[in-house]
């Protein structure tokens, strides 16, 4: 085995910004507008932040523990805390992450076309325009380019390290991508549509939501998605940190600015959407809200509504990279750990095999679906429950001494993040996980009469 991690963090800040843009992403601009509006409004973002506070966040700190105690990949690092039989673990980080990865470079693909087109073209004029429009990018040549280019650009910077690459990019790409939707979603506060478009569907309350199983596993899946707790990509940033870092406190900044983007990037599209008469078709489609209804809609204004929209889809694009990168640093981390690889070799081989596990993806986008479902929807979620278990019973010793040792966090505080862990955050996410795939076999074996 390799000696631990050389590389390190510049500075703590550097850190928050790279693993903030690992967790703000298209998750919280694309998946968040559509889980919301497919049934549940307020009532599925209370369940939301409910599962982000008390779940995701004691698994977060947890993963992060793990990462800088271990000092290890996240392939290795589980073995490293709680011995060999802890291996699959490591494996199942590397396999969602790369799984993760392959269909996320296919939406970074539509993303970066939807762009290009907004400026030199301009936006469709009807909602059949745009689904000529999208047609054409999400499927064929089109599909695959973008996604090579996503997928380059995304090796460019991993290769280039920690702090040249990864924490540069952050420093640089998250304070513009949030002043960026701030400024939209003032904006978006001025259309005729506003009120409505954040009743219908960010303040709608229905308690009978709170029972809904499709609602509930969709607050699930994106709060871990969104969060990117699960995966190890968090704990292969965690690697590079030091021993002082004050890991639960940066975990609650990481996490809160997650979620301020996900509820602006509500704030922005909801409006639009109602404004535009175009409310039935976002939550009849998965991708509708992003890739047609907003280009429709802001098609509809001029040039007012292009520089909007070439402003959103070059923020979600900074949003989808800083994602990526953290994506791709799981199976580097892992080759450079275990194989001794150099960062550059394992960063171009481990994105040429992705690109080439998500061109089923990027030709087809019934696989997409299902890669999300499988990967994002489950796999993610299991992940986060190992990590439970793992830092709450099998490794906790180290858990609380790693915490201690960082000299910040009061040992109270830890002690209460090591109760949710082993008491709260197992049984919520094993019954989460259960109705997860329940829901999932319900859908993928529904038979229409
Ligand atoms: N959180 C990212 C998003 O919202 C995706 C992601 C998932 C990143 C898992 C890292 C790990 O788009």
């Amino acid at each position: 085995m390799a000696t631990a991690q050389k590389e390190s963090w510049q500075s703590g800040l550097g850190f928050v910004l790279a693993a903030s843009g690992s967790a703000v992403g298209l998750g919280n601009l694309w998946g968040f507008a559509y889980r919301a509006s497919q049934g549940g409004g307020g009532t599925f973002v209370l369940l939301y932040v409910l599962i982000v506070m008390t779940i995701c966040l004691p698994v977060l700190v947890a993963e992060m523990v793990l990462g800088r105690s271990t000092g290890r990949s996240p392939l290795l690092a589980p073995v490293q805390a709680a011995g060999r039989a802890w291996q699959p673990m490591g494996w199942l980080f590397v396999v969602v992450s790369c799984g993760i990865l392959a269909f996320y470079g296919v939406l970074m693909g539509w993303t970066g076309q939807t762009l290009l087109h907004a400026l030199q073209v301009g936006l469709p004029s009807s909602m059949g325009e745009a689904e000529l429009f999208f047609a054409g990018i999400s499927g064929g040549q089109s599909a695959i380019a973008g996604q090579a280019v996503s997928m380059l650009l995304t090796a460019v910077v991993v290769a280039a390290g920690v702090q040249a690459g990864i924490e540069r990019l952050s420093r640089m790409a998250l304070p513009m991508l949030f002043l960026l939707l701030v400024v939209l979603a003032v904006w978006a506060s001025s259309l005729p549509g506003a009120a409505e478009g954040y009743r219908t569907f960010l303040l709608r309350w229905d308690s009978q939501e709170l029972f809904n199983i499709t609602t509930i596993r969709n607050a699930f899946t994106q709060a871990f998605f969104s969060v990117g707790t699960g995966i190890g990509a968090i704990l292969a940033y965690s690697a590079y940190l030091n021993r002082k870092a004050p890991i639960p406190s940066e975990a609650v900044a990481i996490v809160g600015l997650d979620t301020a983007v996900g509820l602006l990037a509500g704030l922005l599209t909801f409006p639009v959407v109602i404004s535009f008469g175009l409310g039935d078709a976002v939550s009849g489609s998965t991708i509708g809200t992003i890739f047609l209804s907003l280009p429709t809609g802001l098609g509809s204004i001029g040039l007012t509504g292009r520089i909007v929209a070439v402003t959103f889809f070059s923020l979600a694009y900074l949003a989808a990279i800083t994602s990526s990168v953290s994506l791709l640093e799981v199976p580097v981390a892992a080759l450079m750990d275990r194989c001794n690889w150099s960062r550059r070799n394992a960063a171009w081989v481990s994105a040429a095999v992705i690109f080439v596990v998500g061109l089923p993806a990027a030709t087809d986008l019934n696989v997409l679906g299902t890669m999300d479902d499988l990967f994002g929807g489950v796999l993610l979620i299991a992940g986060g429950l190992l990590i439970a278990v793992l830092m709450g019973w099998f490794a906790s010793r180290s858990f609380l001494e790693d915490l201690k040792n960082s000299g910040i966090t009061p040992p109270a505080r830890a002690g209460i993040i090591l109760f949710f862990l082993r008491w709260v955050s197992p049984l919520v996410i094993a019954a989460g996980l259960l109705i997860s795939v329940v829901d999932l076999i319900g859908k993928w074996t529904y038979v229409p009469r």
